[in-house]
């Protein structure tokens, strides 16, 4: 198989192509990312060694040189990471986030009607059916659930969930949908909340924490979502919507005060900030659609999980150099 993975010098897309690599030694693969302050080459240093890996510098919303790459190569397969990820950054200017988000799927989904890509898979997250509240238990958002974003990223990504269907509906392009909770484990930018957390704690800095704290996130080891993802591109009903969720949910606050003990450092480092607007109270999904119909269910427990990721950090420093900032 010949896959075009975009935003792979990113948290996710950089752990699956490694992961496509290993899995399937034969398949090709191109990356195409514009290196953003989140893109880091080094995610890829693995990747840059195999003959049957290539890097283009590029943007998704780029048509004139998405179109380049796709008549230049012939793609069996696209599967879309490229995106502005960060609630924080979307809430301060969401323009950035329409133009790669929404206009860049909308680039990359002509592109393959173009040029008859057999399959184009859409990354997107369980933030676009919106929250829960901290209370409620229960199954969570199924793939039907309507969509209730709270933030501009959120927005953007279900934005661009809608057009992939109605692409697919007004031209019958070929395409999947993956919505996975929240994400950790190597690789992931410092900004995000388990990375933040353990590189404040090693360096003895602040830890700073949104609000009350209560905010309950559904944790998936991100090898889990690649090997979620992988499946639905390769077995996957096309024109079908997947949840993929860790099924481990825990506050913010009890998350932060666990890292801080596992490096043995004192939890006054955790400082109470001003609530992040419109800040989604609990997220979780109903996975039962994956789970039946691929067989799927996250391998990794979450203590397992966090133990592999606080270490990696630990012993990992220099992989942070590889930031532009
Ligand atoms: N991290 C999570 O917990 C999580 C959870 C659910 C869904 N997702 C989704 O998974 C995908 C990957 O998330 P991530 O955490 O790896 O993000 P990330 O911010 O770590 O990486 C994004 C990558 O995309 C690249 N990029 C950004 N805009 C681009 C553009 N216009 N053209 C080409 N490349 C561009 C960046 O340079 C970067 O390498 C995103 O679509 C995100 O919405 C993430």
């Amino acid at each position: 198989m010949k896959l075009l993975v975009t935003g792979g010098a990113g948290f996710i897309g950089g752990n699956f192509i490694n992961y496509t690599l290993k899995t399937h030694p034969l398949d090709e693969i191109v990356c195409l990312d514009k290196l953003t302050y989140a893109g880091n080459l080094s995610t890829l240093a693995r990747a840059f060694a195999a003959k049957n890996f290539r890097f283009v510098k590029g943007d998704i919303a780029d048509a004139a040189a998405v179109g380049a790459l796709f008549s230049s190569e012939r793609f069996d397969a696209v599967v879309n990471f490229a995106a502005e990820s960060h609630v924080d950054r979307s809430i301060g200017g969401a323009g950035v986030f329409i133009a790669s988000n929404v206009d860049g799927v909308r680039v990359l989904l002509d592109a393959c009607n173009r040029h008859g890509v057999g399959r184009f898979h859409q990354v997107s997250t369980d933030e676009v059916y919106g929250d829960l509240p901290v209370s409620c238990v229960g199954p969570g958002f199924g793939e039907e659930s309507p969509l209730r974003p709270s933030n501009p990223y959120s927005a953007s990504k279900a934005a661009a969930d809608l057009l992939v269907m109605a692409y697919r509906r007004t031209y019958g392009t070929p395409v999947t949908v993956s919505r996975s909770s929240n994400n950790y484990g190597p690789f992931q930018h410092p900004e995000k909340f388990i990375p933040l957390v353990i590189t404040r704690a090693l360096a003895g800095e602040r830890i700073p924490l949104y609000g009350d704290g209560q905010n309950v996130r559904d944790w998936l080891y991100v090898e889990d979502n690649c090997r979620a993802v992988d499946l639905i591109v390769r077995e996957g009903r096309e024109g079908c919507i997947y949840n993929i969720g860790g099924g481990y949910g825990i506050s913010n606050i009890a998350l932060a005060r666990r890292i801080v003990g596992m490096l043995g450092r004192d939890e006054s480092l955790i400082e109470p900030v001003p609530d992040r607007p419109g800040h989604d109270r609990r997220y979780s999904l109903d996975c039962s659609f994956i789970s039946s119909g691929l067989g799927w269910k996250p391998l990794v427990p979450f203590g397992e999980g966090l133990e592999r990721t606080v270490r990696w950090y630990r012993e990992n420093g220099e992989w942070l150099k590889g930031f532009k900032n």
